[in-house]
């Protein structure tokens, strides 16, 4: 007998050679592979509710109602219940202790945690294979969040994406670096990062060469993950970053999601690495937080470095967390789910 009642948590990822651009959008399949590090500190709390009682699926985001939410939530679902051959609604509680939609990586989380509570709840037991497909069909970089550590993204080959999911690199114990999150806007992005792409896709002259150079950058990150080589994971994800940002960019109308903080916090982590020797490399992604990832000795400083600048509102540091998990919300009582 199935549960029908599960809570999961999973953390954000945070993209270190990043994709923008899909292959396929009805089955969300990106048009590159990506490498990520999953975070600990930030949290996605999700109870999923089956019941005989409900006449629809419901979801209530931090507390309050969020049908703008629904449709995709309930694609997912809607996959999730085929597989287990049964048609009852859900009810789905999430919580983050994060802001949501601003480039902290929201969307990861919530359909990481939403597939494994859902696979549990439906007692499905799929493979954390599998849960990142279905992660996958609800955010790309979902899939990624369902495992820990360094992770890997593949573009896949198949034409139903059954290949298009995420694989482990390496555990946050075998290179546990720091990350240091610069919030420097707590407003929802303007434009959604799947319609951001379609624009990219349809209208930036230097989206093919991106896109051409993707497996290239990829071999270059996983070499220097391997060999645990701060330096050039710094030059290679830098440079994915900005290079994505330049497709925004020369998207048209172009896509900035950058604001004067954010350019102010890239110029300091940047001039700290080359004028102090300070391990840190910056990362942004659709939107205008600044992620410093730093060697864990060099965290405190540079956290300190960006709490000073004009803009920034919130610093938060975390480590490299675990992969999407079941939690027992009795137990673990963190979060209002
Ligand atoms: O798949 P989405 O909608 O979560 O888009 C992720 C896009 C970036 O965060 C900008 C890059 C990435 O690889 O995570």
């Amino acid at each position: 007998m199935a549960p029908l009642d599960a809570t999961a948590v999973a953390q954000p990822n945070i993209a270190l050679v990043k994709y923008w651009g899909k292959r396929d959008t009805a089955l969300n399949l990106p048009a590159t592979g990506s490498i990520s590090i999953t975070l600990d500190g930030l949290r996605t709390r999700t109870r999923v509710r089956f019941s005989p009682d409900l006449g629809a699926d419901s979801l209530t985001l931090n507390g309050a109602a969020a049908p703008e939410k629904l449709p995709r939530i309930t694609a997912v679902l809607d996959l999730l219940r085929a597989r287990a051959g049964m048609t009852l609604f859900a009810e789905v509680r999430s919580t983050n202790d994060f802001p949501t939609g601003a480039g902290l990586a929201s969307s990861a989380s919530a359909f990481a945690a939403l597939v494994v509570a859902a696979d549990a709840a439906l007692g499905l037991g799929l493979s954390p294979e599998r849960l990142s497909e279905f992660a996958r069909r609800g955010s790309g970089s979902a899939a990624r969040s369902v495992f820990g550590g360094f992770v890997e993204m593949s573009r896949g080959e198949r034409p139903d994406g059954s290949d298009a999911v995420a694989a482990p690199l390496l555990a946050p114990a075998e290179w546990p670096l720091t990350v240091v999150v610069a919030v420097t806007s707590d407003a929802a992005k303007a434009t959604s990062s799947g319609a951001g792409m379609e624009l990219s896709r349809r209208t930036s002259p230097l989206y093919a060469a991106w896109t051409a150079s993707s497996a290239a950058a990829l071999a270059e990150a996983r070499a220097a993950i391997e060999r645990r080589d701060f330096a050039a994971l710094a030059d290679i994800s830098e440079h994915s970053s900005t290079t994505m940002h330049a497709v925004m960019l020369s998207s048209r109308p172009a896509l900035i999601y950058w604001n004067g903080a954010t350019v102010e916090c890239l110029h300091l982590i940047r001039y700290m690495r080359e004028t102090s020797g300070v391990a840190t490399f910056s990362t942004v992604d659709a939107g205008p937080q600044v992620k410093a990832v730093c060697l864990p000795e060099n965290a405190a400083r540079v956290a300190d470095a960006l709490r000073q600048v004009p803009g920034v509102l919130d610093v938060r540091t975390t480590g490299l967390g675990p992969g999407a998990r079941l939690i027992d919300p009795l137990i673990d009582t963190g979060g209002a789910a």
